[in-house]
């Protein structure tokens, strides 16, 4: 098995991502620009916006990913990006970068799939992880219970019906008036831990579905609801308020995550049911994605798995949420199986795309 080296950049949401790394697994080197100011800054990120903030550190960040590997170019074997799913715009500054390098030294790009690279970093962390395995991936805009029999073949065993469950972590936050600079699902998991999660009953979605679905639309009504009937006001930051106040922001938080976690819990356990269904040879259930960085979520998940007799597999925090490395990572996987593009013509012009 031939050495290779492989370039990873992601922009499909609202970080600018790329990393080095090598087929034996390490990694040679991960940079990560956020848009979180401009979040915090505009309440939100609009496509262009994000697009804008892309272009502007694309190069920097590929440079510095480049650098701190102490490769060049020259050094590559190929280059992965990100082509979806995502937001169009931003994608398009990602693979206008990639083709680019990849046009200028001749060097063959692989298209990932955002969500496929959440699941196949673990088997970058974890290097006994066989196929068939299962996935629970957890983000901002996807929820998904897949069973993973090879590369490139996966069976969807659930989704979410509506939101997911990173977007209910981050309205709730909002909600409660939390410090978005760091996005919202570190802050609210940071509050929880203060707060008493069974003060609020909130329900459990879904539990009457004998299916693998998840639904996170229902729980964020419930939690705007009880954010209203305690008339918090969001406006004043949680820095600001009373210890009262702060005590009633963070037993909605803690409840709001008991049942947002709860919800996983049940669906996973169907999932794994229908699984060893299918392939009984699964050993391992992998939770990726930005939520699983959560150390409540990983604990939980942790010991239903090991009810179940399964292993989870939970990549560390930074290779769970956005980055390079799980993009340069895949992009491996399927370099060694053959499913690369060849190298763009050099000279492209830039609105070749
Ligand atoms: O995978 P990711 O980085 O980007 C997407 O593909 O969406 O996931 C981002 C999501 C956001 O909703 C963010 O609030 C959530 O993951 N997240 C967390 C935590 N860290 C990130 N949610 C709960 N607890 C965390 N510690
Ligand atoms: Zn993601």
């Amino acid at each position: 098995d031939e050495e290779l080296i492989v370039l990873g950049i992601e922009t499909s949401c609202d970080d600018t991502a790329a990393a080095v790394v090598r087929s034996n697994g390490e990694i040679l080197s991960q940079v990560v620009s956020s848009q979180a100011d401009l979040l915090v800054k505009y309440g939100g990120v609009s496509p262009k916006m994000a697009e804008g903030a892309h272009s502007l550190v694309i190069d920097q960040v590929v440079q510095e990913a480049l650098d701190k590997a102490k490769i060049t170019e020259e050094d590559l074997s190929a280059v992965a990006v990100t082509i979806g799913p995502g937001l169009g715009l931003c994608l398009r500054v990602g693979v206008r970068k990639a083709r680019k390098i990849a046009g200028t030294y001749a060097l063959p790009i692989v298209g990932v799939h955002h969500m496929e690279a959440h699941a196949l970093v673990a088997r970058l962390v974890e290097r006994e992880l066989q196929f068939p395995f299962m996935a629970l991936l957890i983000s901002g805009g996807h929820n998904l219970l897949i069973l993973a029999r090879d590369i490139g073949h996966y069976i969807q065993l659930g989704t979410s019906i509506d939101d997911a469950i990173g977007e209910a972590y981050d309205k709730t936050a909002k909600w409660l008036g939390l410090d978005l600079s760091k996005s919202g699902g570190p802050a609210l998991e940071q509050l929880a831990l203060e707060g008493n999660q069974d003060s609020f009953k909130f329900k459990v979605p879904m539990k009457q579905h004998k299916d693998c679905n998840f639904s996170y639309a229902g729980l964020k009504t419930q939690v705007r609801l009880a954010i209203e009937s305690k008339n918090i006001d969001a406006t004043i930051p949680i820095a600001s308020t009373s210890s009262e106040d702060r005590r009633v922001r963070a037993d909605i938080a803690a409840s709001f995550q008991r049942v947002a976690v709860l919800h996983l819990e049940d669906k996973c356990q169907r999932a794994i049911g229908w699984g060893l269904k299918i392939e009984p040879s699964i050993k391992h259930l992998v939770a990726s994605g930005g939520v699983a960085s959560n150390k409540y979520v990983r604990s939980r998940l942790y010991n239903m798995v090991e009810k179940n007799g399964l292993q989870l597999v939970c990549p560390p925090p930074s290779l769970c949420t956005d980055n390079g490395v799980m993009i340069a990572w895949t992009g491996i996987e399927h370099f060694r199986m053959g499913r690369y593009d060849t190298p763009p013509p050099a000279c492209e012009p830039d609105d070749a795309l």
